[in-house]
């Protein structure tokens, strides 16, 4: 299994890392099986999974379900697993306890969290002390969408983006060993992966990210409406899914399904002991 350092170090070769989010067994084992070099268990799984419109009503319970699951179709995988909504704001105690749970009970080799105030600072630096890897996540942060007003494009300012790259520099400092950015302009993603030691993991961020991270649902269409404009769909599962699901259905209502080959057999004489 790779490393915080083999990120560091895939940094500093200018190789490319690669991220994808995992939910559950199948979708870890796929993703393993792909060669990605990362997993995120992202508390996207409240939309995508869930069905939910946020991520606002993710638990550290569900997460700890799912991260659970993850680990357990990708043994040989580095998971990251978000921590969700309000579970490092309360106290550094309860940030501290919630990872704790996350890292103990979920199998996850690191954590995720949004943010770069003083109290989430705060945060990562003491995670880090107490031995947990942490990521940053800045730019677009969905815990915070009331607060934003919305999925829009972050940092197209130059005030924002300029308090973007303090952030960024802050997170390091903290002690993150890698940072998502978000629907930031390419520019910043440049910027701020040419200004950082640690790893930058982009989604809707261009191509000068030190690594990309997309949605797993989003990037093979499974379950999902209208993706946002950074999503490139590498295929579109769900159209194949209603198909077959389409077909069941008709067969059964037809009594074509099942046939005999998916049907078993008494032999002639035991049927005439049972019947005589
Ligand atoms: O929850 C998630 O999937 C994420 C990625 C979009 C970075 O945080
Ligand atoms: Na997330």
């Amino acid at each position: 299994m790779k490393t915080t350092k083999d990120f560091l170090q895939m940094k500093q070769k200018n190789e490319p890392i690669v991220m994808i989010t995992a939910y559950d067994y199948p979708s870890a084992k796929l993703s393993e099986a792909a060669n990605v070099d990362m997993i995120l268990v992202g508390d996207s799984l409240g939309n995508v999974v869930l069905g939910y419109d946020s991520t606002i009503k993710v638990t550290v319970e569900d997460m700890i379900h799912h991260s659970k699951a993850v680990r357990r179709g990708a043994k040989n995988t580095f998971v990251v697993t978000d921590m969700p909504f309000m579970s490092y704001h309360l106290s550094k105690e309860e940030a501290m306890r919630s990872a704790c749970r996350i890292m103990q009970d979920g199998d996850a080799d690191a954590v995720k969290l949004e943010g770069a105030d003083e109290q989430v600072l705060e945060v990562i630096k003491s995670l880090t002390a107490a031995g947990v890897p942490v990521v940053a996540h800045l730019g677009l942060t969905p815990q915070s969408v009331g607060v934003l007003g919305g999925f829009k494009v972050q940092a197209k300012d130059v005030e924002s983006a300029k308090k973007l790259l303090e952030d960024a520099k802050k997170c390091e400092e903290a002690g993150a060993f890698a940072l998502v950015l978000e629907c930031i302009p390419k520019q910043l993603t440049k910027q701020v992966s040419s200004m950082l030691t640690i790893p930058t993991i982009g989604i809707g961020a261009g191509v000068d990210a030190d690594g990309q991270v997309l949605v797993y649902h989003d990037m093979i269409t499974y379950g999902v409406g209208r993706v946002p404009k950074f999503v490139k769909q590498y295929t579109d599962v769900q159209t194949l899914i209603e198909e077959a699901i389409s077909n069941y259905t008709e067969e059964v209502k037809l009594r074509q399904f099942p046939e005999g080959i998916h049907s078993f057999t008494m032999k002639e004489e035991q049927l005439e002991a049972l019947y005589g």
